[in-house]
């Protein structure tokens, strides 16, 4: 049975981002997903256009822009960027204040379960720009009482990326042929994993109101068998 909820979703152009949308698109759990981000997608898909309203925002003036946050029961934050492409201070303002700043006007708009994507290794105290900033982001959001918040720790995401990165098109490379055969779920996090856990814990019950996942249990959480109604009956339709 559907159940009606309405996403946000932040961070719906990057690779995590586009995997859960597809999850949530899919899902007949939510019957609306409003994205918030900088720029407008045109989707040719019929169920991405009927079931998703975009809403553009200037992130750098983000307490203009409270109403884009209204109207949704879940949040999904998949923002970052990366020291390589917008620098110390870019990846600060993006990893740390505009991730803030959408889950403080979440919060204020209503939303009751917010989920982080952040990152293996996060730790406020890290002697590492990349941990520090991740860590110090996980710690003001867990100030800020919702609530549920749900944090994930994905180590590094398997994913053909648009974008090119060389550095992590190379680690991948590597991990493919190395630790995830032998250890799939040591240093890797297949992008489809993510998505899966990310989506399934929406419905998980009896979890405490600040949770932390980590990779091991991204892995155990993406194997829930937690039907939609959709899947539901293309199951019983398959049998
Ligand atoms: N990649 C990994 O292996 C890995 C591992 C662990 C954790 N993580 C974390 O997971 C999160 C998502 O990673 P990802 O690889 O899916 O990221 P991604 O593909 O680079 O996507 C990042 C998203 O953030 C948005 N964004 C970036 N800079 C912005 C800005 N200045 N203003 C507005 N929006 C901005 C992008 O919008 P545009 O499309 O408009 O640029 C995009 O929607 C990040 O926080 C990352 O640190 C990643």
């Amino acid at each position: 049975m559907s159940e009606d909820l309405i996403a946000l979703l932040t961070g719906y152009t990057g690779e995590s981002g586009k995997a859960l949308l597809k999850e949530l698109v899919n899902s007949n759990k939510f019957k609306k997903i409003i994205l918030v981000g900088r720029r407008h997608v045109d989707y040719t898909d019929n169920e991405y256009k009927n079931k998703t309203e975009q809403r553009q925002i200037d992130f750098e003036k983000i307490d203009d822009y409270p109403e884009a946050f209204h109207g949704a029961d879940t949040h999904f934050c998949c923002l970052g960027t990366t020291r390589g492409k917008s620098g110390v201070e870019g990846f600060r303002r993006v990893d740390f204040d505009y991730i803030v700043g959408v889950a403080r006007l979440a919060k204020q708009e209503g939303c009751k379960h917010f989920h982080l994507l952040s990152s293996q290794g996060a730790d406020s105290h890290s002697l590492f720009l990349y941990n520090k900033v991740k860590g110090q982001t996980e710690t003001a959001l867990t100030q800020m009482s919702f609530e549920r918040l749900s944090i994930y720790r994905p180590a590094l995401i398997m994913v053909d990326r648009t974008e090119h990165r060389p550095l992590e098109n190379f680690a991948q490379t590597i991990m493919r042929n190395t630790i995830q055969r032998i250890a799939p779920e040591w240093i890797t996090t297949p992008i489809d994993i993510l998505a899966r856990a990310m989506y399934l814990n929406s419905f998980t019950k009896d979890r405490p109101s600040i949770e932390i996942l980590d990779n091991h249990a991204l892995f155990r959480l993406s194997q829930q068998q937690t039907f939609t109604t959709k899947e539901q009956s293309q199951a019983t339709n398959k049998s």
